[in-house]
């Protein structure tokens, strides 16, 4: 069994991992009771993932997601896990097309919610606003590869990186993301050789996503992993099955009203002896409560 967290996940224990090579886990999370749980199983780093689009609200992509919605979640996330590394997705919308948009949206991030990084889904053009963060003192975590936001325009949620030209896209904006203050790098379904120059041309954090063992760290949506998901993308396995214990037990709870044996006396609230009889005893009708 791992062990239970128990003191602080830093950004500098993330960057002595680089150096060690020690692995980091990382799940997505969006509740306090989940991230409880993965703080008990020694998960050191979270991320409140705009996923919550998908998994939690239902929606076919993240776009819809509120940044005060997502405010709310982290907060939830980091009550229930106060030592990990938290990161805090920024929603599409919220920082694309001016940059004191973007830094007002990171900063509120911050202020609200008790993340340590914002992730923000980067392309070119947002060099400056990574920048103008990184001087204020907002840690970014650069994300790349499959940016989910951009659905629109990548034409699907597909692999990307994966002609010479495209790999070599990525290398280069990562290193202009580190040049500009990035102090972590997302990479999403790219190649494992994609990942593996990016980590041998930077010198902060790399943390996959589908990118092959060459990262620091990984993460995965927590949905994915756990089977309760409609899609699992091929490089999220199943580590257990939370669906069918909690199919059963909806089933079991359905089943046992239908047959009146819940509630059964134990779960009942009595009164005394006393106040039975006297409130049984009343003579009030609907005319004289
Ligand atoms: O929103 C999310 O969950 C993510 C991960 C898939 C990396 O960005």
């Amino acid at each position: 069994m791992s062990q239970p967290l128990t003191a602080k996940f830093t950004l500098n224990d993330l960057r002595n991992a680089r150096v060690s090579g020690r692995r980091v886990p990382m799940l997505t999370c969006y509740d306090y009771t989940t991230a409880k749980l993965m703080s008990g199983a020694g998960v050191p780093m979270i991320l409140v993932g705009d996923s919550a689009a998908n998994v939690i609200l239902g929606h076919p992509t993240t776009l819809p997601v509120s940044l005060e919605f997502m405010a709310e979640i982290t907060a939830a996330v980091r009550r229930g896990a106060p030592h990990a590394l938290l990161v805090a997705d920024l929603p599409f919308g919220t920082y694309g097309g001016s940059l004191d948009k973007g830094f007002d949206a990171a900063a509120k991030l911050m202020k609200t919610t008790g993340a340590d990084l914002v992730k923000i889904e980067t392309a070119e053009g947002h060099l400056p606003l990574v920048k103008s963060l990184a001087d204020a003192g907002v840690g970014v975590m650069a994300h790349m590869g499959l940016r989910p936001q951009s659905v629109n325009v990548l034409g699907g949620y597909r692999s990307q990186g994966r002609t010479a030209e495209e790999a070599i896209e990525i290398v280069s904006l990562a290193v202009r993301m580190q040049r500009a203050g990035a102090v972590a790098l997302l990479l999403e379904a790219v190649p494992a050789d994609v990942a593996a120059a990016v980590v041998a041309e930077t010198n902060i954090p790399v943390i996959g996503c589908g990118a092959g063992p060459a990262c620091h760290g990984h993460v995965v949506v927590m949905h994915d992993i756990l089977g309760l998901s409609d899609h699992r993308p091929r490089f999220a396995p199943l580590f257990g099955d939370a669906a069918g214990p909690m199919r059963d037990a909806f089933s079991s709870y359905v089943r046992q009203i239908a047959e009146g044996l819940y509630p059964a006396d134990e779960h009942n609230y009595s009164m005394s002896v006393d106040e039975r009889r006297k409130f049984l005893a009343s003579e009030k009708t609907p005319a004289t409560y």
